[in-house]
């Protein structure tokens, strides 16, 4: 990118704007001047140079500011020469007709009409395919066809996928997962017409490859991959991407390509071959909406700003599960000196679905509160000191179908009763106080539910 100074991109960035003053005052001209060939009025014909006139100005400023926008660099160069040539000639061309309207010059007189029509009608082409080049430029060539019906561009059938893929076992790690991600949230701007920081992310070399400045992955290194630094920056700093207050990427997303580079990102590899662990099968599933039956069909109003902004100022972390169903997540993890304000869950019951307090003091008492959050579907509450006496308030959880009690004080009794969750399929209690014997009463009372655990 070369530097440019903020006074002309300032300027440069009217462009889009601009743009339409001369394509509306052209386009007018042209009926003017055939209505005036059709008939020839001389008060009407008084009036053509100063059509012409604007005509001729507008084109001229818009081609200015369009010449420092391109400086900012980032565009296909191919299409930008071609949008140059066009916006230039039209400068020129609605110059001429200016000094043809203005100046009736007599020695022209004699070729007066095939001047106008050769002169017209390029105005009339040059026009079209300006418009298109630069249509092409801002917004990619398949925008003209992506909401044609019967027609299915790349990018809405790549952001399909992720839905399809029905286990892990049939998906693929880059295919199905990493280029969904990257081609819903970069290549807007990373594509062979907008090829912003002359980086390319429409296919593996090319990511792989980096831009202008720096290499894009570096297989098993998150650490120099530049890709991987951009995306985890704080959104602040003015290098994170994806820039222009586009959606940053979920923690889900962000922990997929971490994944994939540290496992040396392959390009064809199937994700179950890659023998991921247990943290990294939930990622993929949350990420392929694989439990989507149980938790994917119910959407929440957006939570109030206030309670969000309440929750991040007491250090809880929240974040959106996905984007069109406004469920979240909301993280707390330990140790913590104070005791952490759990009434600021309550705002946000409708629209809290997974729920991680780890090792941050939560006591029997607290699961009262907990008890009543009848949304969770995922409730992680390990290394905290809580006993049987306080399970008996989560059996009210009707949805709750992930609950881990690593290293509380859980014990045979409650087990015989958390199994009776109507909803559970997996219950997590390593280094609790249940003894086999619990373990199998539990297993007993309710087959269905796979108890993880390793006794003491
Ligand atoms: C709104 C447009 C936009 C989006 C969306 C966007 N970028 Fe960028 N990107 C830019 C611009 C502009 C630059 C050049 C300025 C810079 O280097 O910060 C750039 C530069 C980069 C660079 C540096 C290239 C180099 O070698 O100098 C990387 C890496 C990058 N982007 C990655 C990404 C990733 C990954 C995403 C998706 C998460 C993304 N970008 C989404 C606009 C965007």
């Amino acid at each position: 990118m070369q530097e440019v100074p903020d006074l002309y991109m300032f300027f440069g960035r009217f462009h889009p704007l601009f743009v339409h003053l001369p394509i509306g005052i052209l386009v007018f001209a042209l009926i003017f001047e055939l209505y005036l060939r059709w008939k020839p009025n001389a008060s009407l014909h008084a009036v053509l140079p100063i059509v012409w006139g604007l005509a001729a100005l507008s084109s001229v400023l818009s081609a200015l500011s369009g010449y420092i926008l391109s400086l900012g660099g980032g565009y296909n160069e191919e299409i930008l020469s071609l949008h140059k040539i066009g916006g230039i000639t039209l400068s020129i061309l609605s110059i001429c007709c200016f000094i043809l309207a203005f100046y009736r010059l007599p020695w022209l007189a004699s070729y007066r009409k095939t001047t106008q029509k050769i002169v017209l009608s390029s105005i009339a082409v040059f026009l079209l395919l300006t418009g298109h080049w630069g249509g092409t430029l801002t917004h990619g060539n398949d925008y003209l066809m992506e909401y044609a019906p019967f027609v299915q561009t790349d990018s809405t059938s790549k952001l399909d996928h992720a839905s399809r893929i029905s286990s892990l076992d049939s998906a693929d790690i880059f295919k199905d997962a990493v280029q969904p991600i990257v081609q819903s949230k970069c290549v807007s701007c990373h594509n062979a017409e907008k090829k912003k920081g002359g980086l390319l992310l429409t296919s593996y070399e090319e990511m792989l490859a980096g831009g202008k400045t720096k290499a894009g992955i570096i297989p098993g290194n998150t650490a120099t991959s530049e890709i991987f630094r951009r995306i985890t920056l704080p959104p602040s700093h003015k290098e994170f991407m994806p820039t222009g207050g586009k959606k940053p990427l979920t923690e889900n997303q962000i922990a997929i390509l971490e994944w994939w580079i540290d496992q040396g990102a392959q390009r064809n590899m199937m994700i179950s071959s890659m023998k991921p662990n247990k943290h990294i099968q939930d990622i993929f599933s949350d990420f392929f909406q694989l439990g989507r039956d149980a938790i994917l069909s119910y959407a929440a109003k957006p939570a109030s700003s206030e309670a969000l902004s309440d929750l991040l100022k007491a250090g809880f972390q929240v974040h959106a599960i996905s984007e069109s169903n406004n469920l979240l997540e909301v993280k707390y993890s330990g140790p913590s000196n104070e005791k952490i304000n759990l009434s600021l869950l309550e705002p946000i019951k409708d629209q809290l679905v997974w729920l991680q307090l780890i090792n941050c003091g939560v006591t029997d008492e607290d699961l009262k509160l907990i008890g009543g959050l009848s949304n969770l579907y995922k409730l992680n509450l390990n290394r905290n000191k809580i006993s049987d006496r306080g399970f008996n308030e989560l059996i009210r959880l009707p949805k709750v179908e992930y609950l881990n009690l690593y290293g509380t004080l859980v014990s045979d009794s409650a087990i015989n009763q958390l199994v009776t969750l109507p909803k559970l399929k997996k219950l997590y209690v390593w280094e609790s106080r249940v003894d086999s014997l619990g373990i199998e009463a539990g297993k007993r009372a309710n087959p269905k539910v796979d108890i993880v655990y390793k006794l003491n």
